[in-house]
């Protein structure tokens, strides 16, 4: 299976892509998590993504294409994978399509919430230093305050997840990643999913979706 996850900024792709990475046993790609990591590496790609992300813009479309071919011809997607994070612009978009040719996209999932939930979710959002699980301060705790329930890594807050870059990011993804949502309606394969359920339940109906295209 071949998977997007789209939606805006909270709205619980990387919260999902990690439990249908493990339910179809594929890989979840985040490219989030492929530029954080860069950042906290201090690596040249992590140099120049670092303020594009902190001031909540994207990161230019060149650097970002790469990255994901370079990801996508790798062995362990042959059998699938699960993209989040990506596309975010018609020319990612287009040039997904590109690198997939003759086996297209199997379902391009759009988690829709209310803005209004939204910045809340950032900004009560703790993620673990060791293994990326997201947790929230409020709809998702852990058992113990501060640490993973996995593996006990410290939770930290991510550095955009403040309110005012949080607030741009919703507008940058209104204006550039919001127009995706027709490009896959148009090419008949996407699935809308109400997000503003429990974690239980969106993916619950994820699966159900993805599941009628085995
Ligand atoms: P990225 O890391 O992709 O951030 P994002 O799209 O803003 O998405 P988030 O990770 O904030 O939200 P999410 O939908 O994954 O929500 P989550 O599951 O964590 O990108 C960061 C930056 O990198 C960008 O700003 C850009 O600069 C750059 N970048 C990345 N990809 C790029 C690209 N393709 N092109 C250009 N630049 C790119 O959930 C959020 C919170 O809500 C959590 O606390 C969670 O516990 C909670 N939650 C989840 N589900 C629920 C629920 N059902 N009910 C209640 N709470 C919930
Ligand atoms: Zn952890």
């Amino acid at each position: 299976m071949r998977i997007i996850l789209m939606g805006p900024p909270g709205a619980g792709k990387g919260t999902q892509a990690e439990k249908l990475a493990k339910e179809l046993d594929i890989p979840h790609i985040a490219t989030g998590d492929i530029f954080r990591k860069a950042v906290s590496e201090g690596t040249q790609l992590g140099k120049k993504a670092k303020s594009y992300m902190d001031a909540g813009q994207l990161v230019p479309d060149e650097v970002v294409i790469g990255i994901v071919e370079e990801r996508l011809y790798k062995p362990d997607c042959q059998e699938g994978f699960i993209l989040d994070g990506f596309p975010r612009t018609v020319p990612q978009a287009e040039a997904l399509d590109g690198v997939l040719k003759d086996d297209p996209l199997s379902a391009a999932v759009y988690i829709d919430v209310e803005f209004d939930e939204l910045v809340e979710r950032l900004s009560g959002r703790r993620i673990c230093r060791k293994c990326g699980k997201s947790y929230h301060i409020k709809f998702n705790p852990p058992q113990v305050r501060g640490v993973c329930d996995d593996d006990e890594g410290e939770l930290y807050q991510r550095d955009d997840d403040n309110e005012e870059t949080a607030k741009e990011r919703l507008e940058v993804y209104m204006k550039n990643t919001k127009p995706l949502v027709e490009y896959y309606e148009e090419r008949g394969i996407l699935k809308r999913i109400n997000g503003s359920q429990s974690p239980d339940d969106v993916f619950h109906d994820i699966v159900k979706e993805v599941r009628e295209k085995l």
